[in-house]
């Protein structure tokens, strides 16, 4: 069904929640290019965190088509590896380990990999410079402000090169000079990294910063447009 140039295809996608009594998504259709960057925008309850869910196969979906980088999500048996090598997430809520430092904390989605230790280090290593966290590295990440957890939280997102980064209101919970830093780390990457990237947002000035701005209403998609 794939066309070649989506990453992202879903086709009329169910889901509810409480034996049915709530319907999350109601039959919705979505094709992202490979490299976009788009912005979800809803209001509250409108299926937004759920949508982002199902791409990022931490939950699946009842009814309809969905396929995330030549993946039939459907009917998949092992979600985790596609999770693990796919996906980046970066959620409002950085849940970053207490009691690990900040370079264990990036390393952790590797040791899924077949990477040695020296590598995953360098990997993360790598990484924490490019977010400018290099002298924070051996940090408890309780020590740190809320936009460098945000940040740990980047750079962990991509230590295994995903090709989607699902980032659901990522600056939510911070200053707006702390957000925008944020947001031009993420659009710098999706640059970079030609990363594919779908960002939940509430503020339109955040959303314009995407290629297309996508309005989800009752689980379902009402508009989508170019910036
Ligand atoms: N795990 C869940 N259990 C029950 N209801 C849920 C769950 N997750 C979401 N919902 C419900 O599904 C609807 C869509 O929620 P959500 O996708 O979180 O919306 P949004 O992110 O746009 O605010 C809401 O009515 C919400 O209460
Ligand atoms: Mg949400």
């Amino acid at each position: 069904m794939n066309n070649g140039n989506n990453i992202i295809e879903i086709r009329n996608l169910k889901k509810s929640y409480d034996k049915g009594k709530i319907n999350a998504l109601n039959g919705l259709d979505l094709e992202i290019k490979k490299g976009e960057f788009v912005s979800i925008m809803g209001p509250s309850g409108s299926g937004k965190s759920t949508l982002l869910n199902m791409i990022g196969a931490l939950d699946r979906g009842d009814e309809g088509s969905i396929e995330v980088a030549g993946v039939d999500l459907m009917h998949k048996s092992s979600l985790n590896e596609f999770r693990s090598t796919e996906i980046g997430f970066v959620f409002q809520m950085h849940n970053l380990i207490p009691n690990l430092t900040v370079l264990e904390n990036v390393e952790i989605p590797m040791y899924e990999t077949k990477l040695s230790s020296k590598e995953m280090h360098q990997r993360a290593l790598e990484l924490l410079k490019s977010v400018n966290l290099e002298d924070k590295i051996d940090q408890n990440p309780t020590k740190l402000s809320g936009g460098e957890r945000q940040r740990v939280a980047i750079a962990r997102a991509l230590v295994n090169h995903p090709s989607i980064i699902l980032a659901d209101e990522p600056t939510g919970a911070l200053d707006s000079k702390t957000g925008d830093i944020i947001l031009s780390l993420l659009k710098e990457l999706h640059q970079k990294e030609r990363v594919t990237l779908v960002m939940v947002t509430h503020e339109p000035y955040v959303a314009q910063m995407a290629g297309r701005i996508i309005n989800v209403l009752d689980g379902r998609i009402e508009s989508s447009n170019l910036t």
